[in-house]
């Protein structure tokens, strides 16, 4: 079994309390103070060794985290030493790699709308690949390379028409997206580069066709797709590009509903299909990157709230509030996701019963878990959401202007902050009041 193929983390065991990492959750709420983000140090590193086993015999594997699942200075830290790359796609992402200390030639910046200084800061850090996603971004590139002396080496995103399925938000290669040329447009952008974009480099395609993706025919399908435009553009264009990236997307099991192929699945068709196809073109294996984030980081996370308020609706739900919700956690709201749970401290000699888990902020749509079936839960609880490692921190906003979490990292027993809980002093550093207001 692969990490991403668990709900909870590998060293999640029950022993009256719940523990992660040797540590007892309810404890570390209590240092802590909830809601706190937990990534488990042990799952993360294995899930990372699992990609490079099933890579291994690929000699051109390049694997990049994708940091927007989960970008922070301590996590880029471990995913680095655990040889991992980076896709970034923005400043913030970026300076927050290089200042971890990552070979900045292993990273790729991506996006659809990279700002001019986005794209200074990333040539001055020297990030290995820009993956040019449109006509107006390549001429802002090659202009801001000229100014700079530099030369950016790229790779043209692609949308190659896939359909996954997927949720309708978190679909991104299908032909009507907003990211990456269309085929139809590849040789202009060519034409363009090579006649008057002379401080771009092309090396290769890129395409990412979406994201918690179980099937893996759509990657095959990407796969052929991309192997013969390299060919015929190579051909057409005399150019040798020998490099695919093939975005990230391999899913995560939330609920006891979901089976997600594991890494060796997932690696072993890349493998393959890279192969069959590159035999059918007759052409050597390209150099492969790949850019996972969630069935990196997804697993090896949960999040601990402490239950407040308890509602029963006469006749209807019952109602468990917890001290978070939609600000640190988006997902059930935007994509309807659906989360596991568990009462963190013990509670044997108790009877279950179907709740609903309601988040703390002022929208009716703040619910975290419908009709979960929980041992009695009862204010003072610990409760321990499971697979909130991906897209939970890195799209929580300061919603009702509450403080987003700290973030804890977890392994043999030991605990540490890897990132502080905002304070209210945080909450009011950027406001300006003007002098005449102060009046
Ligand atoms: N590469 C590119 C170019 C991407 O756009 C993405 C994700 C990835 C790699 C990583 O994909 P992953 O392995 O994590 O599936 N906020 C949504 C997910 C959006 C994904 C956007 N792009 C969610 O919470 O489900």
């Amino acid at each position: 079994m692969s990490i991403n193929q668990e709900i909870k983390p590998i060293t999640a065991k029950r022993d009256g309390n719940l523990y992660i990492g040797g540590c007892d959750l309810t404890e570390i709420a209590k240092k802590y103070g909830t809601p706190l983000y937990v990534i488990d140090e042990q799952s993360l590193r294995e899930i990372c060794k699992e990609y490079k086993k099933t890579f291994e015999d690929y000699k051109n594997i390049h694997m990049t985290y994708a940091s927007k699942a989960l970008c922070s200075s301590a996590i880029t830290k471990i995913l680095f030493d655990e040889g991992f790359g980076f896709d970034v796609v923005s400043e913030g992402e970026t300076y927050t790699v290089y200042k971890a200390g990552v070979d900045m030639s292993k990273v790729t910046f991506n996006g659809n709308n990279k700002s001019k200084s986005e794209i200074e800061l990333a040539l001055k850090c020297g990030v290995g690949r820009f993956s040019v996603d449109n006509f107006y971004e390549a001429k802002v590139l090659n202009d801001i390379a000229g100014k700079m002396g530099k030369e950016a080496n790229i790779l043209l995103r692609i949308t190659p028409g896939i359909e996954c399925h997927t949720h309708e938000y978190i679909k991104t290669g299908q032909i009507d997206s907003k990211f990456g040329f269309d085929l139809s447009q590849i040789d202009e952008i060519i034409d363009l580069i090579k006649s008057k974009y002379k401080n771009l480099s092309i090396k290769g395609l890129h395409s990412h066709i979406g994201s918690q993706i179980f099937e893996l025919k759509s990657y095959c399908d990407e796969i052929d797709i991309l192997v013969k435009e390299l060919v015929s553009l190579n051909n057409r264009h005399c150019l040798s590009m020998n490099e695919l990236n093939i975005g990230g997307g391999l899913g995560v099991k939330y609920t006891d509903n979901d089976n997600p192929p594991s890494v060796q699945e997932f690696g072993e068709t890349i493998k393959n299909s890279v192969k069959s196809v590159c035999e059918k073109y007759n052409i050597n294996p390209p150099i492969i990157y790949i850019e996972p984030g969630r069935s990196i980081i997804s697993t090896a996370g949960v999040t601990l709230y402490t239950i407040g308020s308890t509602k029963q609706v006469p006749n209807g739900r019952k109602y468990i509030t917890i001290d978070g919700g939609m600000a640190d956690n988006p997902r059930p709201s935007m994509y309807n996701a659906i989360y596991s749970a568990e009462i963190a401290n013990n509670t044997d000699n108790r009877n279950n019963e179907v709740v609903t888990i309601a988040g703390r902020y002022c929208e009716s749509g703040d619910i975290l878990i419908e009709n979960i079936e929980l041992p009695a839960p009862q204010s003072g609880d610990t409760l321990c959401v499971y697979c909130t490692g991906a897209y939970n921190y890195s799209m929580s906003s300061n919603y009702n202007r509450v403080q987003k979490p700290a973030m804890a990292l977890v392994n043999n027993s030991q605990s540490d902050i890897i990132v502080n809980r905002e304070s209210l002093e945080d909450l009011i550093r950027l406001d300006v009041i003007p002098d005449r207001l102060r009046r």
